[in-house]
């Protein structure tokens, strides 16, 4: 498809497919593809016959979510998110990550047995980016569990099941109860402010400037969640590539220091986000093709990161790549927030995964996919 027809249409998903590296970061940073793209369903839902409200009001919840906003909005938005969700918040949140992962590692190695594969993803790529994120926003231990559930439960919503009737129920528990949730929790940190997130969230000014409540609801929860899956699917997805390469799997276990490296390359060779949808905001052209105002389009990220224009030996895990150019955290604007949160947590984990179980084996060949476009992510990675 890059070869012959790079901005392709697909009538069925009555959407473009853009797999360049130049047409996709392109697009990423022109104005002509909003990301205003959950107002458009919201507004085909409304015109049936029937309207499902209570759908509608979820997405209407989904809609406040950073990513979802355009400028000027994104750009007062996240100026008073990024004062309280900072580099230097990040960088303090290393010791923590590291004793999180040390724990989940002596669980995962304690349960281990020679005849039953371990799963990473249960044991540590599922649980650490959950337990971090909702550690710094001040949730208490004890309330974790309920929150991944729920965080669970919304991934229909914006992985867009929305054909299908039982996922869609349980999004719209799951967002209204987090949405409840992180109300409490805000209402807590007004009254008794602490050294979390959630309250330099509330804190956070430009000015006079500062953030309403239900940006700050918003945020917490494109947070948690944004925070969550991509990021268990990026240890995972790592580990798998390792996995597949033992040459590479033994490079990084005997140098380490090439982990930053590394972690580029795992995002570029088979990164969590494979796509991100923009609407077409005004008729315009990409790569020589002629787009509609409020046509869909996919900017698939893992076509660009595969581009052999930019990229030599594209599909070869390449843990010393040099220059890398990938585009695994997006670009523009809209640029990964968490990018240094998720860099952190693969780079503390995946080099302690190699340390404690350094001769392990793929567990099984017939791995799950989640069957979405939008994110790349396994059910399960058994290892012996
Ligand atoms: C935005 C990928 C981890 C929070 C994005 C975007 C991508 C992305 C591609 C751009 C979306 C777009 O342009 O529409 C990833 C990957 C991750 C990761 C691959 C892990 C490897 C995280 C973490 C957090 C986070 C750990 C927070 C704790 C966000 C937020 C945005 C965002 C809030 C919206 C930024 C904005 O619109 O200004 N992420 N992400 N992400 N990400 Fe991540």
């Amino acid at each position: 498809l890059r070869a012959t027809d790079p901005v392709h249409w697909i009538a069925s998903y009555r959407s473009w497919f853009v797999v360049r590296h130049d047409d996709v970061s392109e697009a990423l940073k022109s104005e002509d593809f909003s990301s205003d793209r959950i107002a458009p369903v919201i507004e085909r839902l409304r015109s049936k016959d029937r309207p499902d409200i209570s759908l509608i009001e979820t997405l209407e919840l989904l809609n406040g979510w950073l990513v979802f906003r355009n400028p000027p909005e994104h750009t007062r938005f996240r100026r008073l998110v990024h004062k309280a969700f900072s580099p230097r918040m990040i960088a303090a949140m290393r010791e923590e990550v590291v004793s999180v992962a040390g724990e989940l590692m002596d669980l995962a190695v304690a349960r281990s047995s020679p005849d039953r594969p371990t799963d990473l993803i249960h044991e540590i790529a599922y649980p650490l980016p959950a337990i971090v994120i909702a550690g710094m926003l001040g949730v208490p231990p004890e309330d974790r569990d309920l929150f991944k559930d729920w965080s669970d439960d919304i991934s229909a919503l914006v992985f867009g099941a929305l054909d299908d009737e039982g996922r869609h129920e349980r999004a719209r528990h799951g967002m209204s109860e987090l949405v409840r949730y992180i109300g409490e929790l805000l209402d807590r940190v007004r009254l008794q402010p602490g050294d979390d997130l959630a309250t330099a969230l509330v804190e956070s000014r430009d000015g006079e400037d500062g953030l309403t409540n239900e940006e700050l609801i918003a945020i917490c929860v494109n947070l948690l969640f944004g925070g969550h899956e991509t990021t268990t699917n990026l240890i995972a997805n790592s580990m798998l590539g390792l996995l597949k390469n033992p040459e590479q799997k033994e490079l990084l276990r005997t140098d380490p220091a090439i982990i930053g490296a590394a972690i580029e390359e795992f995002l570029r060779y088979d990164g969590p986000a494979k796509s991100v949808v923009r609407v077409v905001a005004a008729d315009t052209e990409l790569g020589g093709k002629s787009m509609k105002r409020g046509d869909r389009v996919f900017l698939m990220l893992a076509g660009a990161n595969h581009d052999p224009e930019v990229f030599d030996r594209p599909d070869e895990l390449d843990l010393r790549r040099k220059p890398n150019k990938h585009i695994g955290f997006g670009a523009g604007v809209h640029y990964c927030l968490g990018a240094s949160l998720a860099r952190l947590e693969a780079s503390v984990v995946i080099p302690l995964m190699l340390e404690r179980f350094p001769e392990c084996e793929l567990g099984s060949e017939q791995l799950e996919w989640d069957p979405v476009l939008l994110t790349r992510g396994m059910k399960h990675l058994p290892v012996f």
